[in-house]
């Protein structure tokens, strides 16, 4: 993908009449918006009866956007079927676990395995191909929106079965992968075979988890299939689908990398607060990983411009929020920031949902911070294509936060994001940026990786973890790491089975804590939630549980090694608190001759490098005095030994020669 800073939303010119649409491309300009995306819910206006398309708008909006300067990225609008298409074919509609079968009436609401959904789906796409091949203004595919939702009906049944028989070959592998010999499940044709749909008790684990590869995976082919016909018409031009971030989503998103030519991600923080940049952080580095891994850049094609909403309400973003959080992205690789939407509709479910041109039009606030926020992506140009260096991993599997889900575990109470994210908050918070290592990453080039709650542990990646401290590499494991194989059926002989010879422990017995209690361990330090009976074999015991703090299953281990180090190989057997965490992987991050963050800032000031660039967010009320020398990009500013970053603002320095600001550590 070439070009950027990327800058725009989505557009619905279907909404609106045609002054709108002329006032759109004028405040568009005046924004320096660059790329909308275009049509993402459009089917009912674009097919609106079986093989009839109504392109004439659509022209219009294109050619409107192209002589306006704005680029396209043109979405096939296959997450929203229209109502002909649900009613003629009913059984296109998606089925729940429990057997209800929905109706039309909001929006991805569609059975991908439907044979009739995907053939509309491969018309529609392949229409707009034909017609807008070529086209000015188009500058990317973007494929559907947010693939994620899930079907239990008997088209889904059968693909299931068919992914099976591709994974498992045989029903002997399949009954021994799935421990059928439990409860009687034992499976005696592949007819017999079920998504995991409501049943009585207890599903078994290794069913749901396969279902949601297999999902994935389901997803995925009706993605590719698109991609492929819009590729084959427009060779030049880069596809992309957008993903969206959460427990619910059956889409394994570091697998997905591979097929997109843009890693493009909706992100959306949950906290109002200050912990807005650490998710933003969290999820930054995600998808420039997810890209990375496989060549590719990535880009943020949804966020609110002003609105966060936390479930029970929605919260205004305060002055100069949009171009801080847009340029935390920025800062961790981004070729741009897009948001959700450019112009607030007037009604539709999501009619209260923020924009860029808010109800109030175009003389608000946040148009003005649009405005702003377009100038200075403008001139930000030269550190587009800046790559992000980390010298720590942490390891990021979905189907082991898939697995971690899973009803019949020891604590309801253990979250596989929190675990990750703990982690990541951790050296966020030490200033370090992180990467994230996916299934095929090269772990070499890390001085330090850390696999925290990495339940499902495939030998093959126990073997890299392995290879990577025989290597020198500081590993960090922590509790629930390496339990079970990729099937879910746990590792015998002593936890964390897989990992035992490298940490150099064996675990008999776990302890899982009630949610509020504190695990007190030495040297001030405490854990939560769970903790272990930890045997060295060849580890020494860097931390202890204490015996005081009354906590369960303090009788086993207390005074029992509660961290240990084999070597560059470290195990913690409890979730650490932040501080304890911050403290332990500092120690570690010194050891592993990790480089030190970006120093001489004050607290709440975030500095990020991109190549010879620093970003620096201040995210505090206080104007930020940071000793630096070099060009600030924004201001255009030559800078000499001191940069003052005002309250709430964001400076970009480009330095001479790449070094780092002088001065001690921040915080
Ligand atoms: C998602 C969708 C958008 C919109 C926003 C609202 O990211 O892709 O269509 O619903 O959420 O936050």
């Amino acid at each position: 993908m070439r070009g950027g800073p990327w800058f725009g939303g989505d557009y619905n010119p279907e909404q609106w009449p045609a002054e709108v649409w002329t006032e759109d491309a004028d405040l568009m300009r005046r924004a320096g918006v660059n790329l909308v995306s275009l049509g993402v819910f459009a089917w009912s206006r674009l097919e609106p009866a079986p093989g009839r398309f109504t392109f004439d708008w659509l022209d219009r909006a294109m050619d409107l956007l192209a002589g306006a300067g704005v680029g396209v990225a043109l979405a096939t609008p296959t997450a929203s079927p229209p109502p002909w298409f649900s009613l003629a074919h009913p059984d296109a509609l998606p089925v729940t676990a429990g057997g209800v079968r929905l109706s039309h009436g909001s929006r991805d609401t569609y059975c991908a395995s439907a044979p009739a959904y995907r053939d509309a789906a491969r018309r529609i796409a392949g229409a707009l191909a034909d017609r807008y091949a070529g086209h000015p203004a188009l500058a990317m595919w973007h494929v559907h929106n947010e693939y994620g939702t899930i079907c239990h009906c008997d088209h889904a049944a059968g693909a299931f079965r068919r992914w099976l028989r591709r994974r498992y070959g045989g029903l002997d592998a399949l009954n021994e992968a799935w421990t059928t010999a439990f409860w009687s499940q034992h499976y005696a044709d592949w007819s017999q075979i079920l998504p995991p749909r409501a049943t009585q008790y207890l599903p078994n684990p290794a069913q749901v988890l396969d279902f949601r590869r297999f999902w994935s995976d389901e997803l995925l082919r009706a993605y590719t299939e698109q991609r492929d016909l819009l590729r084959a018409a427009t060779p030049g031009t880069p596809v992309t689908t957008n993903f969206v971030f959460g427990g619910w989503v059956p889409v394994d998103h570091a697998r997905w990398a591979a097929e997109v030519d843009v890693v493009a991600v909706d992100h959306y923080p949950a906290d109002p607060g200050a912990g807005a940049p650490e998710e933003i952080a969290f999820a930054a580095n995600l998808a420039r990983c997810w890209g990375d891994r496989h060549g590719r850049p990535w880009l943020l094609v949804e966020s609110a411009p002003n609105l966060i909403y936390t479930g029970d309400r929605m919260h205004t973003k305060e002055p100069g929020r949009l171009k801080r959080h847009a340029l935390g992205y920025v800062a961790r690789g981004s070729r741009g920031a897009m948001f959700f939407q450019w112009r607030a509709p007037r009604g539709g479910a999501e009619r209260w949902h923020s924009a860029l041109v808010p109800h109030a039009g175009a003389d608000s606030r946040v148009y003005r911070e649009a405005v702003d926020l377009g100038a200075a992506l403008g001139r930000l140009g030269e550190a587009a294509g800046e790559p992000v260096a980390a010298d720590v991993a942490v390891l990021w599997d979905a189907p082991s936060w898939w697995a971690l889900q899973a009803p019949g575990l020891p604590s309801t109470h253990i979250d596989y994001l929190d675990a990750v994210r703990a982690v990541h908050r951790a050296f966020w918070r030490a200033g370090s940026t992180v990467d994230f290592a996916v299934a095929g990453t090269a772990l070499d080039r890390y001085r330090m990786v850390v696999v925290p709650n990495h339940y499902l542990m495939p030998d093959a990646v126990a073997e890299r973890l392995r290879a990577f401290a025989a290597g020198g590499g500081h590993l960090v494991v922590t509790y629930l790491s390496g339990i079970a194989d990729e099937c879910g059926r746990v590792r015998l002989g002593g936890y964390p089975g897989a990992l035992r010879d490298v940490l150099g422990i064996r675990v008999e017995e776990f302890h899982p804590q009630p949610p509020d209690a504190t695990v007190p361990l030495s040297g001030g330090l405490t854990g939560r939630l769970w903790r272990e009976t930890v045997y060295l074999a060849g580890a020494a015991a860097v931390e202890y549980y204490t015996e005081d703090g009354g906590a369960e299953g303090s009788g086993a281990a207390g005074g029992g090694a509660a961290i240990t180090r084999h070597g560059t190989a470290w195990y913690v057997s409890t979730a650490l608190d932040d501080d304890s965490y911050r403290r332990l992987l500092t120690r570690v991050a010194t050891e592993a001759g990790v480089a030190p963050a970006p120093s001489g800032t004050p607290a709440g000031v975030e500095v990020v490098r991109r190549g010879r660039y620093l970003f620096l967010l201040n995210h505090t009320a206080e104007p930020a005095e940071i000793p630096a020398t070099g060009v600030e990009l924004l201001t255009g500013e030559p800078v000499t030994g001191c940069l003052t970053v005002p309250p709430g603002e964001v400076a970009v320095l480009r330095q001479p020669g790449g070094a780092a600001v002088a001065g001690p550590p921040p915080h």
